[in-house]
């Protein structure tokens, strides 16, 4: 296969940041946001960045962006994704797409000796596991909300977004928005089964589905298993047996509704003691925005209708509310026309997954390239893609990106 970049170097780079992390275990990653695996795979991407002679500039999130040909009047392309990942996450969710525009970069420079202004972005806490909503980097770029708001979000120790920075030595100075991109692209595995099962080798990414996460609480009253009788008994597992049913009946292949509790936390988690409140979490995804609001307005009925009749205390937060985008058509039409110039089977897809793309669509035309994950699987440590077809999504994006700065 013909390769424009240096796919050794590319591979090599990717195979070291993932490697960094000493829990791993075969070949998946916890590098939970803004811990210490977190600042070791920062700090190493800095480390090259500086070595390609970029102006590191940190902004007030955390986010990192290593800049080529700086200048605060021309808009910088940019390229990126996030190198946090969820526990015993994949090694290429994410990082990919930053190790992958590193490459791109350095092609263009030292091959090229392109001028335009380009950038690289390491966003803050994509995944959204310690501390919500996902894609909190990009979220906060692109002034969706005040910074000190987010500064007071909270992880489950009670450490806030701002602490947990500091730790780091994060804490940027860049302001929300300090410089407005020309067009943004992010490379990513898909994540799902369906270029797998196409044996297509790139996706052309249409849009992003809308997504919502609900923390919801059940309050009880703890008491002893054996002696308490069955109508002094105040138990929240109960209700949320029921509640749990009714939202998984919610989910079907018609209305293409997505469900998933994916976090149970039950207090004081005894074996023979009654709980006294269990808290659960609810991520629902739909390409549709409406159907997906008619959803959640159903399952607070229902909560707020069940709770009533048992007399139990609730509480709904929600904690995610994203609209599904649409990605620009522009660039697809320039990604299907060097895919098909390169020879790489291709087809359009959309994203079942959150990504910081949906974000900077907000701010300036963006877009998505995919390749594939044997067998779909992802946020997991099998997440698996081979090296020819990671080196097919850089080459592509290398292309893309060469023929859109120069227009
Ligand atoms: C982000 O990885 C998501 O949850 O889709
Ligand atoms: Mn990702
Ligand atoms: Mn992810």
């Amino acid at each position: 296969m013909m390769a424009f970049i240096d796919s050794k170097r590319f591979i090599k780079r990717l195979n070291q940041i993932n490697e960094l992390d000493p829990k791993s275990s075969l070949k998946g990653v916890n590098r939970i946001a803004l811990t210490q695996e977190d600042k070791k795979a920062r700090d190493q991407i800095c480390k090259w960045m500086r070595d390609l002679k970029l102006k590191i500039k940190i902004d007030n999130i955390g986010n990192i962006f290593g800049f080529y040909n700086f200048n605060r009047n021309k808009k910088p392309f940019l390229l990126g994704s996030h190198i946090d990942s969820v526990k015993n996450g994949g090694r290429y969710d994410g990082s990919l797409g930053v190790i992958g525009g590193l490459e791109v970069i350095q092609t263009l420079i030292e091959k090229d000796k392109v001028d335009h202004p380009i950038g690289l972005a390491v966003f803050t806490n994509e995944e959204g596991v310690r501390f919500a909503p996902d894609m909190m980097g990009s979220w906060s770029f692109i002034k969706k909300e005040n910074i000190n708001k987010i500064y007071k979000i909270k992880d489950n120790n009670n450490v806030n977004i701002k602490q947990a920075l500091k730790k780091i030595n994060y804490l940027g100075k860049e302001k929300q928005l300090f410089f407005l991109p020309k067009n943004f692209i992010e490379l990513h595995i898909e994540q799902g089964p369906i270029l797998y099962n196409q044996k297509k080798k790139i996706g052309i990414v249409k849009g992003v589905q809308a997504i919502t996460w609900l923390k919801i609480e059940l309050f009880g009253e703890s008491n002893h298993a054996g002696t308490t009788p069955i109508i002094n008994r105040n138990d929240p597992i109960k209700i949320f047996i029921k509640i749990s049913e009714y939202i998984y009946s919610l989910s079907n292949k018609k209305n293409k509704q997505l469900i998933t509790i994916g976090s149970i936390k039950v207090t004081p988690n005894q074996i023979n003691v009654i709980s006294n409140k269990i808290e659960f979490t609810v991520d629902m995804r739909n390409p549709n925005d409406k159907l997906l609001t008619n959803i959640e307005m159903k399952i607070n009925k229902f909560i707020k209708r069940l709770c009533k009749k048992e007399n139990v205390n609730f509480k709904i937060n929600k904690i995610v509310n994203f609209k599904s985008v649409n990605f620009d058509n522009k660039m697809n039409q320039i990604i299907k026309k060097h895919s098909d110039n390169l020879n790489y089977s291709n087809m359009y897809i959309h994203s079942g997954a959150g990504h910081d793309a949906q974000m900077l669509a907000q701010i300036c035309p963006t877009t998505m390239i995919f390749i594939p994950s044997q067998k779909g699987i992802s946020h997991h440590s099998k997440e698996y893609t081979k090296n020819i077809d990671l080196i097919k999504g850089v080459n592509l994006l290398y292309k893309v990106t060469k023929d859109l700065i120069s227009n």
